[in-house]
């Protein structure tokens, strides 16, 4: 079975960790997750940020250079692939932070997360800026002109996503809903497919049927890097 896409079709797709894991990206709550290694509340919160931020350069860098040996899988290639087919019908909306969607092609992802290889000051406007920089531990954190530390330009826990406003537009306007490799307990996208239900096709991809399972019309049990490739039927 795949998913078919009509000329009117407008379609939001969500990705989550699972949909980087083929790359060898870790996922952060299967066998290997990231959260089993590190906590959260000691590497990824403004209390951390307080408390030790060369700590949280540590956790961020270790993530860069895992992310910047990666390249993107099939599944990557298939959602850029995608998105030349449908131009602005398609909003590729995800929580990752790595790059792997623009490396595979894809031009107007929306990081909701934040990106990995952005950094941004915690003082003042400026806005995020390229950062591939890696920290050794213990290390000086770099300050901006105006005397703040620089950070991560990454969505924190009990931190606001980004471009909500366009992506609950995308939503209400979608006909077919789509979410690849995500558990579906991290809000506020877990509910997204609620959101897209009442009008909307939606479907999910992924190894094992995420906690939202009953939202969804389908789920399309697999790898993303094997199914995404031969899933969509763009008539
Ligand atoms: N293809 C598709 N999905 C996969 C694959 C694969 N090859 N391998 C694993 N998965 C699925 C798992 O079954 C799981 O449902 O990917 C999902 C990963 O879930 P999480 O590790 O919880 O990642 P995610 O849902 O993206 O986490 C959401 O939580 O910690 C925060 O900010 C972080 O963006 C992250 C958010």
């Amino acid at each position: 079975m795949m998913i078919e896409i009509s000329a009117a079709d407008r379609v939001f797709i969500l990705t989550g960790a699972g949909i980087s894991a083929e790359s060898g990206i870790p996922t952060f709550r299967g066998a290997g997750g990231i959260w089993r290694t590190y906590r959260v509340e000691e590497v990824a919160s403004p209390h951390a940020w307080q408390r030790d931020p060369a700590m949280v350069w540590e956790f961020y860098s270790m993530r860069r250079r895992a992310a910047g040996a990666a390249k993107p899988n099939p599944g990557h290639f298939a959602l850029a692939a995608l998105e030349s087919k449908l131009g602005e019908r398609l909003f590729l909306c995800t929580q990752n932070v790595d790059n792997l969607h623009e490396q595979a092609g894809s031009r107007r992802a929306v990081h909701m997360h934040g990106e990995l290889f952005k950094s941004r000051c915690d003082t003042c406007r400026r806005p995020p800026f390229d950062d591939s920089r890696t920290y050794e531990p213990r290390a000086e954190i770099p300050r901006c002109e105006c005397g703040g530390q620089i950070r991560p330009h990454i969505c924190w826990f009990g931190e606001v996503p980004y471009d909500l406003d366009r992506i609950f537009q995308a939503l209400s306007d979608c006909t077919v809903f789509l979410a690849v490799g995500t558990s579906g307990v991290v809000e506020p996208a877990a509910s997204f497919v609620a959101r897209a239900r009442g009008r909307a096709r939606t479907y999910y991809v992924g190894p094992e049927e995420p906690a939202n399972a009953s939202a969804f019309t389908k789920s399309f049990l697999g790898k993303s890097g094997g199914l995404l490739p031969n899933l969509f039927d763009c008539k």
